[in-house]
């Protein structure tokens, strides 16, 4: 019998552990094991369910208990996650987790326990909820030197973008909905302002570059300040607005890493991507562009991937899977200069004036004329994105809003 211990009870938690009890056959067959949950960690009451019984709010009791061989951690947050996933590590007991906040910020130090211990942390569940994403990196891909990852990584954001696109709902419409479907963190700060998209995009840029990315070191933008007009003047443009994580590996090796409201253009594979759904496209050497779709959020989803890895923790209870990335350093993440196009929309009381310093700037340009509102919108030619900056900056704009775009 394999002992498991789930901790949190929450909308991953109780995904989990209905999966691990329904399915039970299934998965019993399919890792030849009697696979039973001994214990759930929640400090709140669960009554009436068929598993009433298996709640603890003593996170000891699972220390403690050398019966039990892997751990679950649907928590979420660092506090006291990372303390626990730590002695469970350093306990010889392997963990799963879908806590993309811990693994961001932690990772590093967690695979190496994991590895001192010869045990498994294994976190499927933490970028892109369903799909599986970690495991083809690590497996499929691993002959590649990857050299650009990139996609919609946050389901929440990309719902309420789509609805402000499809439905022209305005945004707090849209989050309340988001919300009330389960896809946003408690805090929705998380998803909007895109901390959630950028410890995704941590996570796989160190798995795809060997070293540890961390939070800080991504330039992160979410999507609070783009409004209707915005998405209007992208349509008129051919584009549609999405929340994009970028990694991507100069020739020198240097590194820029980004989460930023991206104008993508409307035959771009990532601009059909709609509702809670994700999309993550990554680039090998060899392999070209291979892209992961399916549904980045939602309790059965993320479930889906937490069962998957404890199933392969089953697999794998004498030996260590391939999971691997060291301790970064500051100068590993590097913003360098690249080509391409910048979105610029402008206002001036002083209309005529901006008309003619964008002329001055970028020629004879084509632009959108919102005389009405004092405003132009337009696409910059392609160059590198410090030239561009220049020109822009020659404006005689009251305000200028830049987004960068994706072709
Ligand atoms: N809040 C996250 C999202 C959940 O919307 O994508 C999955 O990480």
């Amino acid at each position: 019998m394999i002992n498991v211990a789930i901790m949190g009870h929450g909308t991953v938690g109780s995904g989990v552990a209905e999966l691990l009890i329904n399915n039970k056959n299934r998965i019993d067959n399919a890792v030849k094991e009697d696979v039973f949950v001994k214990y759930i960690l929640d400090l709140r009451k669960f009554e009436g369910l068929s598993y009433s019984d298996k709640f603890i709010d003593n996170f000891e009791l699972i220390a403690n208990d050398r019966d039990i061989k892997i751990v679950v951690e649907v928590m979420g947050g660092i506090n006291p996650a990372y303390d626990f996933v730590k002695r469970c590590l350093e306990g010889g007991k392997s963990v799963v987790t879908s806590n993309k906040e811990l693994v961001a910020s932690k990772g590093a130090e967690l695979i190496s326990i994991a590895e001192k211990n010869n045990v498994n942390f294994l976190f499927e569940a933490s970028v892109g909820g369903g799909i599986p994403i970690i495991r083809p990196m690590t497996q499929c891909l691993l002959a590649n030197k990857i050299t650009e990852i990139k996609g919609i990584l946050n389901g929440t954001t990309n719902y309420i973008l789509n609805k402000m696109i499809v439905d022209n709902m305005d945004f707090d419409a849209a989050l309340k909905l988001a919300q009330d479907n389960g896809f946003a963190e408690k805090n929705p700060a998380a998803d909007i302002e895109g901390h959630d998209a950028c410890r995704k995009i941590c996570i796989l840029a160190s798995l795809a570059f060997g070293k540890h990315i961390y939070p800080e070191q991504v330039k992160t933008e979410g999507i609070t300040d783009i409004t209707l007009e915005d998405i209007d003047y992208a349509d008129k443009l051919g584009f549609v607005i999405k929340l994009i994580g970028m990694a991507k590996k100069s020739n020198n090796d240097s590194i820029s890493a980004s989460v930023r409201p991206t104008l993508v253009k409307k035959s771009n594979l990532l601009s059909q991507v709609n509702g809670v759904f994700n999309a993550i496209s990554v680039t090998g050497d060899a392999v070209d562009e291979v892209v992961f779709y399916g549904k980045g959020a939602g309790k059965m989803a993320t479930a889906s991937a937490v069962v998957a890895d404890v199933m392969d923790c089953i697999g794998h209870l004498d030996s260590r899977k391939n999971i691997y990335w060291t301790d970064g350093s500051k100068s590993f993440v590097k913003e360098f200069d690249q080509k391409t196009v910048l979105y610029v929309r402008a206002s001036a009381l002083n209309y005529d004036s901006l008309v003619g310093s964008l002329k001055n700037a970028f020629g004879d340009i084509d632009f959108i004329d919102n005389k009405q509102a004092n405003e132009i919108v337009f696409l910059t030619c392609e160059d590198f994105e410090s030239e561009l900056n220049k020109k822009i900056s020659t404006l005689n704009a009251d305000s200028i809003k830049v987004l960068h775009t994706l072709n």
